[in-house]
């Protein structure tokens, strides 16, 4: 369902359970992309726009992963992805990732995207770019799950997030702006029923 606003108030969504991006369950490319990959994610991970932290806590049960750290905007979502059984050395922190605190500057060895880029206003989509390429370490990892097309005919550009993308676009943004190399794209084979063929799975090398 989309959001009318082309910047909502995400905690007030949360208070009053207006969460249709919330499938309750981490997302199917991530879940496919760690079976393929054992082993392969290991160290400090930063989740930005966790919600509820699913992908937190799937993360966070990974072996050689340290501690995740789940960042949302929404102290509501935070406090909710605290109430929920732990895995592992998750943790939760209520923050704007376009004001990160000096902690998380080349901190993270990977970053896992899932429903953030979609949800801020494309004008900010450089800051997004700046953001992640800060929190990471050099040589660090940002694996994505961007959804490239969330229009319909009741959601349209324009009318709020989710915001749909390009994977032109997103190699400008990442690749030909010198911050990442694009290292594996692909259409996942598997998505959240009504989300096959329209989301798009990579991974980068932050430079
Ligand atoms: C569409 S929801 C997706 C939540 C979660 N990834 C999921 O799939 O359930 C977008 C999330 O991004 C958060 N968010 C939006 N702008 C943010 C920002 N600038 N910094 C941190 N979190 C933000 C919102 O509070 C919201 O939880």
């Amino acid at each position: 369902m989309p959001l009318s606003e082309s910047s909502p108030d995400w905690d007030a969504l949360y208070r009053e359970n207006v969460t249709p991006w919330d499938k309750g369950a981490p997302a199917p490319p991530l879940l496919d992309w760690i079976e393929a990959n054992p082993g392969r994610l290991s160290g400090n991970l930063l989740v930005p726009g966790c919600g509820l932290g699913h992908e937190v806590r799937l993360l966070a049960s990974l072996p050689g992963v340290e501690i995740v750290t789940g960042l949302d905007l929404s102290p509501t979502a935070t406090a909710l992805a605290r109430e929920l059984p732990a895995t592992g050395l998750e943790r939760y922190v209520t923050g704007d990732l376009f004001a990160l605190d000096p902690e998380h500057h080349e901190s993270y060895d990977w970053v896992w995207e899932h429903t953030c880029f979609c949800a801020i206003d494309p004008d900010r989509r450089q800051d997004y770019v700046r953001a992640v390429h800060g929190a990471l370490r050099k040589g660090g990892s940002l694996l994505a799950v961007f959804y490239l097309d969330p229009y319909d005919d009741e959601h349209q550009p324009g009318g709020g997030p989710p915001h749909g993308c390009s994977m032109d676009e997103l190699t400008e943004r990442f690749e030909a702006s010198g911050s990442f190399r694009i290292e594996e794209s692909y259409t996942p084979a598997s998505a959240y029923p009504g989300r096959e063929g329209l989301e798009r799975l990579v991974r980068m090398t932050r430079l």
